[in-house]
């Protein structure tokens, strides 16, 4: 089903009928309303305009639309920001309260903050909670964009004390566990503890992931309440909200979706290759510049999905150029249709457009909608009216569990931003790497959190599982499947100390190996490994072991061990170009009993349910991998530039 993002807001109350009839003549389903309007729904402290928001909602549910409201909690107003400047967060690089203005302008470790925002809320939620018309809620927009999740207020300070001496105990406990002897960093007390930042050079490892985990512990409180309040006030409505990347929130996003019904994603190809590959070459970077990147969608799609193991929704779909990246070219002609029906095989139940109509005022006035801002039907219009008419043919299956699973850890990204050690490594690089390598030989993939059962799956990947706690080793020491962890494995104990006994660590339970030393360096300076008789790049990021009995599978060039195998699990002790991980994953899919079909040029496939999706971003016709006699439900073997073809496979 289709959806599309709408301010009710933004245009005349006269406008609000028409607009909905067109949506629903469209074939759109959702209508999702409300997430920056909080100046309209409380203008002045404690007084309330509902007749607006009670009419917008009426004019659209009667056209046969679902409602989909937001709590505008990403934009508090301004007489509330003046009323409390406490609420405002401080930017910890430059020590600037970070002001009115655009949005996200509140600090998730202000007490004031967390308790307007879930009056608000609450306050939506008892007016809307059982309205007919209103089917779902998207919990605040966007959390923690514009890298909002670390403030170094006075109220973080607070905030981050009691969280470490809950956590803690007693102050020699932290001192210990940190390691503060070093450098005279011990404290007496835990009213001594700053923020990890001002600090002449680099301030403890430690104290850095402490405040990163107690900013993400805030995100989550927040978000916990907000849900809490949904729950209780609209029965049987879900709640979902519109995530970006745990790279980009720098917050564990598992447990940001633990109350949600499903996770959502806002998806933008073209703003996140033109920024993703500034440094690339014109001649890499032309080819997607109106497709966006092949691989980096369904990367995201797939993370989204396991963030509940649920389908998933695109809350956001771009339509037509954007205004925020540092170029915005138009999408080629079917990337719109194809980019969504890309996200339907990854598992997405919803896909929603945004926006309505381009708006022409303000920041995001050279924001394409699917309407013009003289409500002229925009470039897109026809693709979705095609997607909205073939979907209303094709009935799409629950989605299947993947035969590979890849462990997303949050602390590996926390670790890699925090002690690099090289600057070439770079955990969501390294995740992104094997999950592109595993796409690249036709093989669907689940993301899981550490921890999570992985039950079921044949080959389980840890590019980095940093430091795990008992139940992520006790999980992969169960599992029946191949097991490979990728360098920093185990690396850090859970305060970022060096293990007892060196790493891996806890992970020794399953492979009896020792990592002796790292060395990292210059991409254009690397080293080789060798496999299976084959030579392949080692780069960037190289640790020497101790085996043990375990079986040497690679080594590098001087012969001494590079990947290991004892029982299902393997160590990979190295960073490696992707020829090496073609062969790796071609080999352990073998032996799982994982059919490959290795995809070159920019052809990805996705499996849902029973049927086979073969998505063509480039520019060239390209022939679909399906058996002798398949039955094309959308499509044909043959399939045109940025355009698509469905089989079922049963
Ligand atoms: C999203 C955001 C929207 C809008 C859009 C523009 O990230 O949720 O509110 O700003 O980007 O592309």
């Amino acid at each position: 089903m289709l959806g599309v993002c709408y301010y009710p807001e933004h245009w005349p109350q006269a406008w609000w009928p028409r607009d909905a009839a067109r949506m629903k003549a469209l074939g759109l389903t959702y209508v999702r309303i409300g997430e920056f309007a909080w100046s309209r729904i409380e203008p002045d402290p404690g007084r309330y305009d509902f007749g607006w928001l009670d009419r917008a909602i009426a004019v659209l549910g009667a056209a046969g639309l679902k409602v989909v409201l937001c709590t505008p909690t990403a934009t508090p107003p301004k007489w509330l920001v003046d009323a409390h400047p406490d609420i405002l967060p401080v930017d910890p690089g430059t020590g600037r309260v970070r002001g009115f203005g655009s949005r996200r302008h509140s600090d998730f470790s202000s007490e004031t903050w967390l308790a307007e925002a879930l009056r608000i809320t609450s306050v939506l939620a008892e007016r809307y909670g059982d309205n007919i018309f209103v089917v779902g809620w998207q919990t605040d927009n966007e959390l923690c964009c514009h890298e909002t999740t670390l403030s170094a207020s006075s109220a973080a300070q607070t905030g981050f004390r009691r969280w470490l001496a809950d956590r803690y105990g007693h102050i020699g406990a932290l001192n210990t566990a940190w390691g503060n002897v070093f450098w005279s960093m011990e404290y007496r007390s835990f009213d001594e503890i700053e923020l990890p930042v001002g600090a002449v050079t680099e301030t403890s490892p430690a104290h850095r992931l402490a405040w990163r985990r107690y900013a993400s512990d805030m995100v989550v409180r927040f978000h916990n309440a907000t849900c809490a309040i949904l729950r209780a006030h609209a029965p049987g409505r879900f709640i979902t909200h519109n995530f970006i990347p745990m790279d980009e929130t720098g917050v564990d996003n598992h447990a940001l979706a633990a109350p949600l019904d499903f996770a959502s994603y806002d998806n933008y190809p073209l703003g996140r290759a033109d920024l993703a590959m500034a440094r690339a070459a014109a001649a890499d970077f032309a080819p997607f510049m109106r497709t966006g990147h092949p691989d980096m969608q369904a990367v995201l799609f797939d993370q989204t999905r396991g963030l509940t193991g649920q389908p998933f929704w695109v809350m956001e779909q771009q339509p037509g150029p954007v205004n925020w990246a540092r170029h915005n070219p138009r999408p080629a002609p079917g990337m719109v249709r194809l980019w969504s029906w890309e996200a339907f095989a990854h598992g997405a139940a919803v896909v929603s457009f945004f926006r309505w109509r381009q708006v022409p005022f303000a920041q995001e006035q050279m924001h394409a909608g699917l309407l013009r801002p003289d409500s002229s039907e925009a470039e897109a219009w026809p693709e979705i009216a095609l997607l909205a008419a073939e979907l209303g043919q094709i009935s799409l299956p629950e989605p299947t569990p993947a035969p590979a699973a890849i462990i997303v850890d949050i602390d590996a990204q926390y670790l890699s931003d925090i002690e690099a050690q090289g600057r070439d490594y770079d955990y969501i690089a390294v995740l992104h790497g094997w999950y592109r390598a595993l796409r690249r030989l036709g093989v669907d993939v689940d993301f899981v959190a550490p921890g999570a059962s992985v039950a079921g799956y044949k080959i389980v990947l840890a590019p980095a599982l940093a430091m795990p706690d008992s139940l992520a080793v006790a999980r992969l020491a169960d599992t029946h499947a191949l097991v490979v962890l990728g360098p920093r494995s185990g690396a850090k104990t859970r305060d970022l100390t060096i293990p007892d006994g060196l790493p891996p660590g806890a992970l020794r339970a399953l492979l009896p190996i020792r990592i002796l030393s790292v060395e990292t360096l210059r991409p254009d300076c690397p080293g080789s490994v060798s496999f299976n008789g084959q030579e392949f790049v080692s780069t960037s990021w190289r640790e020497s072991l101790d085996a043990g009995d375990a079986q040497v599978l690679a080594t590098y060039e001087d012969g001494s061990p590079a990947l290991v195998r004892h029982g299902r699990a393997h160590y990979l002790a190295t960073l490696t170009d992707d020829g090496f991980l073609a062969a790796f994953f071609t080999s352990l899919c073998a032996e799982a009993d994982i059919a490959v079909t290795p995809l070159s040029g920019s052809l990805r496939l996705r499996r849902r349910g029973n049927l086979t999706f073969a998505i063509n971003y480039g520019a060239t016709t390209v022939t679909a991998p399906a058996p002798e006699g398949a039955d094309f439900i959308l499509g044909s073997r043959s399939i045109d530039p940025h355009d698509l073809a469905i089989w079922r496979t049963g």
